[in-house]
């Protein structure tokens, strides 16, 4: 029985993709390459430094390891250029109510995410007391697809891996909920997330009917 909620955060509660891809994309340039969209979509749910080798070897750049924590940095700092200006307003459509929804049911929520920028962005949008549990970039060592940040978010809810469903929209994350033993729900596009046990589009007029898995 389902009894814990856990939240990818980039593309399921917020779309800082778009951000992201501004900052991979002014770096890339700064090493004199081109970044497309396209290649942003490899990007989703891998950790800074994974995407920095990602870009790297798009732009066939082979660089030491001092100088790739460098231009992860600078890409960082351009990145919090645009989520220092996010606000409640790009909390994604129908999240809000959805959390209202479940936690009124008694289900435990938890964010589980990648982003080492976590803190800063739940602060930006209002949601930093929204989650019974939060575990980001900061207190995981093994990226998705590795399950560990569901695992801890499942651990910190008092919960087994069995009693919690994911909601993603990376291919990795729905891998490592897979490999943490839980049901995933992906958000996003059917065609892209077809590992999933189930596929909504977004949390506009989505029920409790959706736990039914
Ligand atoms: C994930 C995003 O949630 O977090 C990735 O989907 C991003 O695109 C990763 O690279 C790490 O984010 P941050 O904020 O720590 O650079
Ligand atoms: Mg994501």
């Amino acid at each position: 029985m389902i009894k814990g909620l856990i939240f990818d955060l980039d593309g399921v509660v917020v779309n800082t993709a778009v951000y992201h891809f501004q900052a991979w994309n002014r770096l890339a340039n700064s090493l004199g390459f081109e970044f497309t969209e396209e290649d942003n979509e490899r990007l989703k749910g891998v950790s800074r430094m994974e995407s920095l080798n990602i870009l790297l070897e798009i732009g066939g750049l082979t660089l030491p390891t001092k100088e790739k924590l460098r231009l992860a940095s600078v890409k960082n700092e351009w990145y919090k250029e645009f989520i220092n200006q996010m606000t409640a307003s790009e909390i994604l459509p129908g999240v809000t109510n959805f959390i209202d929804l479940v936690k009124s049911h008694g289900y435990q929520t938890a964010l589980g995410t990648a982003s080492r920028n976590a803190p800063l962005i739940l602060e930006r949008i209002g949601m930093q007391k929204t989650f019974d549990a939060i575990i980001d970039g900061n207190q995981v060592t093994k990226a998705k697809p590795d399950p560990e940040v569901f695992l801890k978010a499942s651990a910190a809810l008092n919960l087994e891996p069995s009693q919690c469903v994911v909601f993603e929209d990376a291919i990795a994350g729905l891998e490592a909920a897979h490999r943490a033993g839980m049901k995933c729900i992906g958000v996003g596009d059917q065609k892209t997330l077809t590992e999933a046990d189930r596929v909504i589009p977004g949390f506009v007029n989505v029920n409790l009917s959706l736990l039914q898995l």
